[in-house]
């Protein structure tokens, strides 16, 4: 095994090399505070592995991305989302009968207990659905009692992993017919994953769902090229939490509220809203790239950029062919895809953006195409969630698989007040 040495104050710290099965390496440093009693310091993480993982490869030097070693562009084209829902969870795509039990998992675990809809008559209308979905998930391990457990070995892990995965959806639905006043549409049993979401999101006593094969493959694209993205913001989030032993329920609920950030799975609904400003504002391609340098402007351009791909994120070279595909296909028009284009000309183009490699990531053209199938701009971060749900579940038990389960605790360096005392109130400043 190869080592790294770590020489300081006349001490010298042998610390072996690891390295992945794709030739990644990482300087194990598990023993660096028992041999030295210093830390390392990496503020974001920025070069610090928190753990070893089998279920996704990104290089993001080449923009490569796949889930158990299959290229996310062979999955986007040709799997269902359900397929790779199990393949990320459980290592292997299914076989038949494999999927047929998934799959009626999913069918006998799509509806929310009545009681549960209730709550949404405590939420108003304008409620943000991600507010809605953390709180609605966080909720189920009180309804789904008989296959919670914090006892993970406890058998009931499949049953918990298809509840969530098949009743986010139903979630997401019924806070859109909250938001806009309509009674909620209670799944169906014979509607696939994408096609159930869209028929209980746009079917109405007045107005029935038309299934369009196109548009239900295009969420089932959407959904799988959301999947998973090893150890980012939210997901790390997921395995953090439950590394203290909560629930997956509450787990899953915080990696939610993590993801709404603008800075990562909120970026989709921003990249909407500054295309529109763009258009509506009538601001130039260059105006925007001269002020997304600019670190005094409050402009970022959202979508671009990404903390892993320094090339084009191959999510985003899928989504922006796909929607050119079916774009023409339908002869659909949206100003917003042309502004995107122009504008990412314009960024590959510039020496700021060149010199940092930064390109168009997940975000920059996802919403467009959510647009296009009718999703509400400000449920672009929850149909992430819903996407991104199986790998989350897939993460955490592979941390729980793991033995032993050790609590995430990182440490710090102190730069506070030395010791001082208590001061009574008249001999304070
Ligand atoms: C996701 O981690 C994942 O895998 C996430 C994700 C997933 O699937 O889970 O891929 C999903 O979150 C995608 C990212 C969505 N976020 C956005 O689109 C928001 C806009 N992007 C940036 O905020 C930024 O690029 C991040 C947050 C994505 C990455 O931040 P980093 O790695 O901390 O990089 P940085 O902010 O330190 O930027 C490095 C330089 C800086 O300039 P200098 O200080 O070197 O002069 O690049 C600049 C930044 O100012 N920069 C940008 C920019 N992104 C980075 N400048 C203008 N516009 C941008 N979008």
């Amino acid at each position: 095994m190869e080592k790294a040495q770590l020489t300081f104050n006349g001490m010298n710290l042998e610390m072996p090399i690891i390295e992945g099965t794709e030739g990644e390496k990482a300087i194990d440093i598990s023993k660096l505070r028992q041999e030295t009693n210093m830390i390392t310091l990496d503020v974001g993480y920025q070069n610090t592995g928190s753990c070893m993982s089998s279920i996704t490869f990104i290089d993001g030097d080449n923009g490569i991305l796949r889930y158990r070693g299959i290229p996310i562009d062979e999955l986007a084209e040709k799997a269902s989302f359900s397929e790779v829902a199990y393949l990320l969870i459980y290592g292997n795509l299914p076989n038949k009968e494999e999927q047929q039990l998934f799959s009626s998992r999913l069918t006998q675990n799509s509806m929310i207990h009545e009681e549960m809809l209730r709550f949404f008559d405590g939420f108003p209308p304008t409620a943000h659905p991600m507010a809605i979905l953390g709180t609605m998930v966080n909720s189920m391990s009180v309804y789904y009692t008989d296959y919670y457990t914090e006892d993970f070995q406890a058998g009931t892990f499949d049953l918990m992993a298809a509840s969530l995965i098949s009743r986010i959806r139903t979630i997401a639905a019924y806070s859109y017919k909250h938001s806009i006043g309509e009674p909620h549409v209670y799944p169906k049993r014979d509607l696939k994953y994408a096609s159930n979401f869209l028929y209980m999101m746009f079917d109405s006593p007045v107005n029935p769902y038309v299934p369009d094969p196109d548009i239900e493959r295009a969420l089932s694209t959407l959904l799988i090229l959301h999947a998973d993205h090893e150890q980012n913001c939210s997901t790390s989030t997921v395995r953090l939490v439950g590394s203290s032993m909560a629930n997956l329920y509450a787990s899953i609920c915080a990696g939610i509220c993590a993801l709404w950030g603008p800075l990562h799975g909120g970026a989709n609904q921003k990249v909407i809203e500054m295309l529109e400003g763009i258009k509506q504002d009538n601001i130039t391609i260059q105006q925007c790239i001269s002020s997304a340098k600019d670190k005094g402007s409050k402009f970022r351009l959202f979508g671009f950029g990404h903390r892993v791909y320094k090339n084009y994120d191959p999510r985003a070279k899928i989504l922006k062919e796909y929607c050119e595909k079916i774009f023409k296909k339908y002869n659909y028009q949206d100003p917003l895809i042309n502004i995107a284009m122009e504008l990412e000309e314009a960024a590959l183009k510039d020496e700021f953006f060149i010199e940092r490699k930064l390109y168009p990531n997940v975000d920059f053209y996802s919403g467009i195409l959510y647009r296009m199938i009718g999703i509400p701009t400000d449920m672009f971060t929850v149909m992430f969630a819903i996407g991104r749900l199986p790998g989350m579940i897939a993460q955490w038990k592979e941390m729980h698989d793991a033995v032993p389960l050790k609590i995430g605790r990182p440490r710090q360096i102190y730069t506070g007040s030395n010791l001082r005392h208590y001061l009574p109130m008249d001999e304070r400043k």
